[in-house]
This record gives C-alpha cells, sequence and structure tokens, in this order.
C-alpha cells in the first residue's frame, strides 16, 4: 500500500520503519525543516514529503502528532485527498503535553475532536500501546501470547484494512467500535498500554468506565513522574496494569 505519515516520533517513526519492513511504499512528513526530514526518512527508509505531497497519491494518512498540534496542520490539508483515503489517528491527550481543549476536557471523545478539526472520517489506532512495545513486542501471525492493540472507527472496510496494517506490525487488532467508542482506548482505561492478549483486551476495552478515565489518566502521571527516576517501558505497563483491579492481567 501507499502511506503517509505525519509526525515521525517515537510512535510515527516506529510505524514507519515497520511499514517499509513490511513493504508498503511510506513518504513522510513532520515539522522539520527539509534536510533535518531528508535525514529522517532515510533513517526510516521512507521518503520525504511536503505536507502538501505527504497526502497526495496515497491510500492511508496516519497522523501522529501531539492533539495540541492538530489545530496547526493546514487548513486544505484534505481538500484534493478522495475520500476513500483512508486517515488514522494515533493521538492520545494529556493535558500536562497539550494544554486545555476545553471540548476534551469536558468529555469529549478525543479522536472525535481531533475528526472534528480535520472536517473528515477517522479510524483511532497505534495508541494504545508504547512505542517500545510496538518496536521491540510484535510477534508473528498465530504466535502464542500475541500483543492486541485496539481500533476503532465508523467505517468497517476501512477498520479492516488498518487491521492487516496493524497485522504486519506484529500485533493483533481488536474492533473496539464507533470513533465516539474509541474513548475505550484512551489513557485512564484498562486497555491503556497495559500490553493485552485479543481476548484480554475485549475484556478489558468492556471494563474501561469513560466518566472515570480522566482523573485516572492524571493521577498516573503525578505517580510516575514522581518516581525517583524515569521507569523502563517494563515498569510502565506493570503500572498501568496495577490501576485495574479488574484489568485481566492486574497483580
Ligand atoms: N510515545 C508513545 O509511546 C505513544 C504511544 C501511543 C500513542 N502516542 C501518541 O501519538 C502521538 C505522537 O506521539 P509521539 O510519542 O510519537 O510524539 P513525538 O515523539 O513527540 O513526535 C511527534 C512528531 O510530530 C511532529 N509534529 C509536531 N507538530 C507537527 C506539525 N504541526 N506538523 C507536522 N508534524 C508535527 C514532530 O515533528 P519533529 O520531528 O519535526 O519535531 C514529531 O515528528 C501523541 O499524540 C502521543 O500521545 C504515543
Amino acid at each position: 500500500m501507499k502511506i503517509g505519515i505525519i509526525g515521525t516520533g517515537a510512535i510515527g517513526g516506529t510505524i514507519a520503519q515497520k511499514m517499509v519492513a513490511a513493504g508498503h511504499t511510506v513518504k513522510i512528513n513532520n515539522s522539520n525543516d527539509t534536510e533535518r526530514l531528508k535525514a529522517r526518512a532515510e533513517e526510516l527508509g521512507a521518503i520525504p514529503a511536503t505536507s502538501k505531497e505527504v497526502v497526495k497519491d496515497v491510500d492511508v494518512i496516519i497522523l501522529s502528532l501531539p492533539t495540541i498540534a492538530i489545530p496547526s496542520l493546514p487548513k486544505n490539508l484534505f481538500v484534493d485527498v478522495p475520500s476513500n483515503v483512508i486517515v488514522v489517528d494515533t493521538s492520545n491527550y494529556y493535558p500536562f503535553r497539550d494544554a486545555d481543549i476545553e471540548e476534551i476536557k469536558n468529555g469529549k471523545v478525543e479522536s472525535v475532536w481531533v475528526s472534528e478539526q480535520l472536517g473528515r472520517p477517522l479510524i483511532k489506532a497505534f495508541n494504545n500501546l508504547l512505542a517500545e512495545t510496538l518496536k521491540h513486542q510484535g510477534k508473528e501471525k498465530g504466535t502464542k501470547n500475541r500483543i492486541a492493540m485496539a481500533v476503532s472507527g465508523d467505517d468497517v472496510e476501512a477498520k479492516q484494512v488498518i487491521s492487516s496494517l496493524i497485522n504486519d506490525t506484529g500485533f493483533d487488532a481488536v474492533d473496539s467500535g464507533s470513533l465516539a467508542e474509541s474513548w475505550r482506548h484512551q489513557p485512564g482505561t484498562p486497555a491503556y498500554c497495559t500490553e493485552l492478549t485479543a481476548e484480554e483486551l475485549k475484556r478489558a476495552l468492556a471494563d474501561g468506565v469513560k466518566e472515570n478515565a480522566a482523573a485516572i489518566r492524571d493521577a498516573a502521571i503525578v505517580a510516575l513522574s514522581a518516581l525517583p527516576s524515569y521507569p523502563s517501558n517494563e515498569e510502565i505497563v506493570e503500572f498501568n496494569r496495577r490501576l485495574f483491579p479488574k484489568n485481566p492481567k492486574s497483580v
């Protein structure tokens, strides 16, 4: 497939690398100047592109940006992009990083807000595993205890296409329902960065409580920031699992 990725940091860069390794053609764009973008593209095996070029003649566009950067994308970004091109959002809203976005703080589902900013339907995916998990924990399809990733959106066929790309990155995909239901894999839920198998993830998605998620997310950030040293990927996953007594892997 032909894939355009905007934002090639920890998550977008890893997705780019894995898509290239799976045989897809990947163009990338970020906020860098041309030389740094070129260097990043070389590192990832991708093609550097302007924001206009990165969305042109592709099957899928992946946005992997801090939520606060979404409104600063070019206003006409999707004007010439056909409606059958799938747009994916990997973002998670963190007030300490993304400042106050009142609508999200008042309960609007994060990717619904992103979709409204862009004026475009979205699939939410690649948001509920840590970048290190995405980078190092992928396994062949059918492997025992393969970790699963949630995918949400209103277009069933588009979700199938993205599920196939998720499989290419070494993870099972679990359909979490409509975009309005994508809060089930936002921060502060049992499905968020807990490295579950597909069956466990289905239960975790059902276990989430929307009204509690923001408070759990913010308390988790305070607790993790208070640790004497930056926690490892494994420590963050264990921490997240312990937040939820009903989580299938809680200890
Ligand atoms: N890190 C994780 O473990 C993880 C896991 C799941 C989901 N997420 C979510 O995925 C999103 C990206 O996270 P990340 O950790 O990959 O962030 P990151 O490492 O900070 O990378 C962000 C990328 O976005 C680019 N960018 C920022 N503003 C831009 C703009 N206006 N136009 C174009 N590109 C822009 C940056 O460009 P430059 O390279 O030029 O700075 C950078 O490449 C966030 O919403 C995050 O919450 C993160």
